[in-house]
C-alpha cells in the first residue's frame, strides 16, 4: 500500500533511515520468527514529481494503515502519513483526481455517522485564515455526510499546498507547487520532545544529548521491551532516557564519575555530595534513583535483584572502571 509520507524539514539525511528501522519494529519486514525478508532490509520509496529528495513530501510502500500508524506516531522526523485522495498542480487537477479516487476507498471516511475535520497545511509560504477557510469551501464536492468536529474528530483530512522554492533563498529547488489531499493515518507525538527537552529535565551536564537527537538514535536502535540498550559512554544519560521511554531495559557506563555524579540541573540546585564508588548499582541504589528518577518518572531496575545479570555488570564495573548505571 502506497502512502503519502510527510516528513518535518531537519535532519534530512536521517529521514528515510529513521522510518526503515520503525518499519523494521512494526514488523515491516516480517517477524525473525517468521523467517522475515532477506537482508537488506528497505522499503520502496517515491517522490511527487519534480521533487528533490529533500522535498518533505515523499511516497512510501508499507505493508498496512496499522504499520504506517505506529511508524508515524512513534517517528521523530515524520510530521504524517496520509492515505493520498488526490494530488495536483492546480486546484483542478486535485478535484479531478480525488474525484477518481475510488468510492469504496473514499466512502467509509464519509459516512453521516462518522465526525471529520479538515486541516489546511502550506509549505514555504504562510495562508491566512480567510485563505484557509476558502480551500475548505473549494472541497465542496467531496460528499463530507458527518458533523465536523475541531478538537476530537474520528477522521482528520489534510489539504498541503506548497509552493517552488523561490530561487533566491540559498536553498536549491527541491520542489515543484504541488497540492496533496489525503486522510491522515498517523501523526507525531507532539508532546515527546517538549516532555523530554532537556530544559525539563532535572539532571543534566555540559554534553548531555539533544533529545531529539537521542530519540532519533533510539529509535534507529529499536528500542522495544524485553530489549536492553547499553550506553558505555552514558554521560548523563539521554541516550538511555529515551530508551526507558519506550520500554527498554537500559544500561550505561561511563570512564568519569563526575559526569554522572556533578551534573546539574538548568536552575543548578544545590547537589547532595555523595560517597561513589565504581558501581552505583551495587553501593548506593537510594542516590541512584534520587539521581534519576524525578528525570524519568521510571522505575528504577536494581541489578542486585536479578540474580543473572548482577554478576555481569559488577565485573563490567570492575573490568571497565566505569560507572554504571542501570534503570528500567
Ligand atoms: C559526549 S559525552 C556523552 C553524553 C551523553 N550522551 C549525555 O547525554 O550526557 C561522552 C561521554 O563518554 C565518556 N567517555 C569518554 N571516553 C570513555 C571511555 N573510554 N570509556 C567510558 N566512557 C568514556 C565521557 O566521560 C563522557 O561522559
Amino acid at each position: 500500500m502506497w502512502f503519502l509520507c510527510v516528513f518535518f524539514h531537519r535532519l534530512l539525511d536521517y529521514r528515510r533511515p529513521e522510518v526503515e528501522s520503525l518499519a523494521e519494529l512494526f514488523g515491516a519486514f516480517g517477524s525473525a520468527e517468521d523467517g522475515g525478508r532477506a537482508h537488506p532490509l528497505s522499503l520502496e520509496w517515491s517522490l511527487p514529481e519534480n521533487h528533490h529528495i529533500d522535498s518533505p513530501f515523499h511516497f512510501v510502500d508499507l505493508p498496512s494503515e496499522e504499520v504506517a500508524r505506529n511508524i508515524a506516531r512513534r517517528s521523530l522526523l515524520v510530521k504524517g502519513i496520509y492515505e493520498l485522495w488526490g494530488e495536483g498542480a492546480t486546484h483542478n487537477d486535485l478535484e479531478k483526481a480525488i474525484r477518481g479516487f475510488p468510492e469504496e476507498r473514499k466512502s467509509p471516511y464519509l459516512k453521516p455517522e462518522s465526525s471529520f475535520r479538515i486541516i489546511v497545511d502550506s509549505f514555504g509560504k504562510v495562508m491566512s485564515f480567510q485563505e484557509q477557510n476558502d480551500r475548505i469551501l473549494g472541497l465542496g464536492y467531496i460528499p463530507f455526510k458527518g458533523r465536523v468536529d475541531l478538537s476530537n474528530p474520528d477522521h482528520k483530512f489534510w489539504l498541503m499546498e506548497i509552493d517552488d522554492n523561490g530561487e533566491n533563498n540559498g536553498l536549491p529547488p527541491v520542489v515543484v507547487k504541488r497540492i496533496f489531499f489525503g486522510r491522515e493515518v498517523g501523526a507525531a507525538d507532539r508532546k515527546l520532545l517538549p516532555t523530554y527537552q532537556l530544559k525539563s529535565r532535572k539532571y543534566i551536564g555540559p554534553t548531555s544529548m539533544d533529545a531529539e537527537i537521542a530519540f532519533l538514535m533510539v529509535n534507529q536502535g529499536l528500542a522495544q521491551p524485553g530489549k536492553l540498550i547499553y550506553d558505555p559512554f552514558v554521560g548523563t544519560g539521554s541516550i538511555l532516557v529515551a530508551a526507558a521511554h519506550f520500554g527498554a531495559m537500559t544500561m550505561g557506563a561511563d570512564i568519569d564519575i563526575r559526569i554522572v555524579r556533578d551534573g546539574r540541573g538548568p536552575d543548578w540546585p544545590p547537589f547532595p555530595a555523595p560517597q561513589l564508588r565504581v558501581s552505583f548499582v551495587q553501593n548506593d541504589a537510594s542516590l541512584l534513583r534520587s539521581l534519576l528518577q524525578p528525570d524519568l518518572r521510571l522505575r528504577l531496575f536494581l541489578a542486585g535483584r536479578r540474580s543473572d545479570l548482577s554478576q555481569e555488570i559488577s565485573s563490567l564495573s570492575k573490568r571497565t572502571k566505569s560507572t554504571l548505571i542501570f534503570l528500567r
